[in-house]
């Protein structure tokens, strides 16, 4: 294995690029903690759904959303086969995963106050570095000092249609127009939004895995690795 020094490995991107699988590939093969800011958006988002704070045509309840977050405890907890998003004792990991949430997370996300509670979450978990962090805006705007950024990208089509496939895995039954229509509104709402839009930082590397395997995906991030920190990494 290639040791690494401890570093933060931002992962950003696109919705439904496949950012959550490769990150937790690199956290494993490094040693480092897996860290999905998606999932905290869910779960503010899920909160907000079951408390009536967001109503059919997305407008948020704003004031008793933030009174909510005070009290809010999303957390990650490491189990033998994977980290899951837990909301106070519940496991919330299943439920956040559903098409009903990601049609509403985009404007929750939107939220200026849901941004401050994820982004400090985050920053709490991340100050003990090897991390690896998926979102939207890791390396532009909650870890700017990240050592190690990458830009996530591939057609809207090959992205809709991997979501699909994970959604009729999960047994969600769903239509590909449903799924490329979200994709499409979620890459608009994510890029347009006043607050924190998806955006590449200046220093992030760009990887379109539109006809990538994961495998290679983790060909290039071990070359890359290798070459940005090599002098400073051991081979075991
Ligand atoms: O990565 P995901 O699909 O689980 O993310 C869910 C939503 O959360 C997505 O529509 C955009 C938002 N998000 C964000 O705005 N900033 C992040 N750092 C991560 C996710």
């Amino acid at each position: 294995m290639m040791l690494i020094p401890d570093i933060v490995i931002a992962i950003d991107g696109f919705s439904s690029t496949g950012k959550s699988s490769f990150a937790k590939l690199i956290a494993k093969e490094f040693g480092f903690l897996y860290l999905d800011s998606g999932a905290l958006y869910r779960g503010v988002t899920l909160y907000a759904m079951e408390n009536g704070l967001i109503d059919g045509e997305n407008r948020i309840d704003g004031e008793r959303l933030c009174r909510g977050l005070a009290d809010l405890d999303l957390h990650f907890r490491q189990e033998a086969d994977g980290c899951r998003t837990y909301m106070g004792d519940r496991c919330i990991e299943k439920e956040i995963r559903s098409l009903a949430v990601s049609r509403k997370v985009s404007p929750i996300a939107a939220f200026a106050p849901v941004r401050e509670y994820v982004d400090r979450k985050l920053r709490e978990l991340g100050i003990r570095k090897r991390v690896v962090i998926d979102g939207r805006d890791i390396g532009s705007t909650v870890f700017p000092d990240a050592e190690l950024k990458i830009f996530m990208t591939a057609d809207p089509q090959t992205r809709a249609m991997r979501r699909m496939k994970e959604l009729e895995g999960k047994g969600e039954k769903v239509s590909f127009s449903d799924v490329l229509e979200n994709v499409r509104e979620r890459d608009y709402i994510d890029s347009h939004r006043q607050v924190s839009p998806l955006a590449k930082a200046d220093d992030a590397i760009v990887l379109d895995n539109s006809e990538m395997t994961i495998e290679e995906q983790m060909v290039w991030i071990r070359e890359l690795i290798a070459e940005r920190f090599g002098n400073k990494s051991v081979q075991q």
